[in-house]
Formats: structure tokens, C-alpha cells, sequence
């Protein structure tokens, strides 16, 4: 993993996987080190973030390293005209590792063929969210006890849930059983599924969630992306098709859990968040500990 970026989650094999959720259990030991000290990270987020920026900055300060970066494009000089690629080849100058979330598909894997530093894709549209997948898989097995063998229902976008699809591509290596719950608009794409069928793992997709809710060891419920939709009308038609509540997590199993990668809409009741079986925001800080494992790894610290 040393020196290579992370721009999608094939990039990485299996034991890849099992030694950056090892090495994630051992930050949530001790996550205040000091590993870094000496390195520099840029994050640049050409989209809004709350959870990736912040918990790849928390990753590098607890480990005394110091990030550089934007969270705003309209800060940076991309606003003069300034291209990507001028962009990643300045900033390569200023530290050890870029981590860029941009709006176009295919940008992460640009920026990682013309960069001289790794590159961590924190989202490029509706494409790849690698390190927001590890930060899942972290949380599968923290809940689940394993991650073989398990039924997964993913409700809602997953269309442009670029969240889903790297999650699918996973987790299809540990014998799964997939549910696919959405509205006939926002079904997954065509080639996730056609991956799945020819690697013979088993996939149902329903627009109601009932079935899934039964049988789902993870249930994985996700936004529907307003701002992916050309057509306001679309979105407004499918915006609050799924609404979780307490009472439709009666028959259950009693090891099920939540899952959401978050920013949440509508898509939770607030009322769920104190059911034991809500594991969203415990997911988002399982964020700071498996990026740490990401950013260690690349640099070849661990
Ligand atoms: N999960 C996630 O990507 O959240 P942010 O958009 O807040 O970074």
C-alpha cells in the first residue's frame, strides 16, 4: 500500500482490506500518537463535507501531523480558471498526500495519474467513496462479529450513492446476500449488478422495504443526492419515499443495525437514534480511526 493512492476501492485486495481495519482497531486503542510528525496532508474538498474532512483533519492532528488544504473551491484559485491538474501538481509541492473530493467522476483517478503524491478519493460525484467503504466494512465487523456471510439491504439512492456502489464492490468478497431497496428511478446501475451476477452473488431488489428489514443483518439507509438529479421534479418525486421508524424495527433481528454514511435528511426519524440498534453516528467516528489506518499505511508508517 506504500506510495499508492487510494482512488477506488478495487484498488485494494483482501488481506489489503483486513490489514487496514487491523490496523483501525489499533488507533481506537491509542489514536493520540506521534506517527506523523514531520508529514503534511492537503485535503481539498471541491464539494461540501462535514465527516470526511473533518475526520481525515482529526486523523492527522491526533497523530501530530499538520493538513493543509480548502474546504471551500471558492477559496481556491480554481476560480480564476486554475486546472485540476496545475492544482494537484502545486499542491504536491506543499505536502506528503493529497485527500480530494471533487463533483466529477473519474477526477480522483486523474489527479492519482499526474500527481507525484498518493491521492485519497473523499468522493469523486457519484463514482467512489473508498475511504468512507473501509470506515462500513470497520463497522460491519465491529457490529456483526464478521464480515462473511452476511445480509446486507441498502435502501434508498442508489443510483448516484457513490457510498453504494463502493460498498457493493467490497463487500461482494465475503459471500453476501444483497437486498436492493429503492424507488424504480434510483435502482443501481446496470454494471454493479451484472459484476454481481457474474461473480454469482445473490442480489433482490424491491421499491419496499419490508422483506429487507426481516432478513438484514446490516441495513444500510442512504440520502437521496439532490444534488446529483437534473431534474428537480425527480427529486422531489423520490425525496422522502423511505422514512425509518421506530415501529418498522419491531421483527427485526436483534443484531441488526443501522448504518447510514450520513449527512442524514429525512430518510431517519430522529426518534431512531436512541434505539439500540441506530449505529450511525458510532460509524462516522470509526471514521477517524480507519482513516488513520489509510494515511499510515500509504505513507508507509505502519
Ligand atoms: N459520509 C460523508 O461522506 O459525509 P460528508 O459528506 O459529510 O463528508
Amino acid at each position: 500500500m506504500k506510495g499508492k493512492s487510494l482512488v477506488s476501492i478495487t484498488d485494494y485486495q483482501i488481506d489489503e482490506y483486513k490489514k487496514i481495519l487491523s490496523l483501525a482497531a489499533e488507533f481506537e486503542q491509542n489514536s493520540y500518537q506521534n506517527i506523523l510528525h514531520g508529514h503534511v496532508v492537503a485535503c481539498l474538498f471541491f464539494e461540501p463535507s462535514t465527516r470526511t474532512r473533518l475526520s481525515f483533519e482529526s486523523a492527522v492532528n491526533r497523530l501530530s501531523g499538520r493538513v493543509v488544504g480548502f474546504s471551500d473551491s471558492n477559496t481556491s484559485s480554481s476560480t480564476k480558471g486554475e486546472t485540476l491538474k496545475d492544482t494537484i501538481l502545486t499542491v504536491a509541492n506543499y505536502c506528503d498526500l493529497i485527500v480530494m473530493r471533487h463533483p466529477l467522476e473519474g477526477s480522483a483517478k486523474f489527479a492519482s495519474e499526474i500527481s507525484p503524491v498518493p491521492i485519497i478519493n473523499a468522493g469523486d460525484g457519484a463514482n467512489q467513496h473508498p475511504s468512507q467503504t473501509l470506515l462500513d466494512m470497520y463497522s460491519i465487523l465491529k457490529t456483526q462479529g464478521t464480515l462473511e456471510n452476511l445480509t446486507i439491504a441498502l435502501v434508498g439512492d442508489l443510483k448516484y450513492g457513490r457510498t453504494v456502489h463502493s460498498l457493493i464492490m467490497a463487500m461482494m468478497h465475503f459471500s453476501p446476500t444483497f437486498y436492493f431497496v429503492s424507488p424504480p428511478e434510483l435502482r443501481l446501475p446496470k454494471e454493479y449488478k451484472q459484476i454481481l451476477t457474474s461473480n454469482s452473488i445473490p442480489f433482490y431488489e424491491a421499491t419496499e422495504m419490508q422483506t429487507a428489514l426481516e432478513v438484514a443483518d446490516i441495513l444500510y439507509m442512504t440520502r437521496v443526492q439532490k444534488e446529483r438529479f437534473s431534474d428537480p421534479m425527480e427529486y422531489e418525486k423520490t425525496k422522502n419515499m423511505y422514512i425509518l421508524k421506530n415501529s418498522m424495527l419491531d421483527n427485526t433481528k436483534p443484531t441488526m443495525r443501522i448504518l447510514h454514511p450520513l449527512p442524514r435528511v429525512s430518510e431517519i426519524s430522529t426518534c431512531v437514534d436512541t434505539n439500540p440498534k441506530a449505529y450511525y453516528f458510532q460509524q462516522a467516528q470509526n471514521g477517524v480511526y480507519v482513516r488513520q489506518a489509510i494515511i499510515c499505511s500509504i505513507l508507509g508508517l505502519k
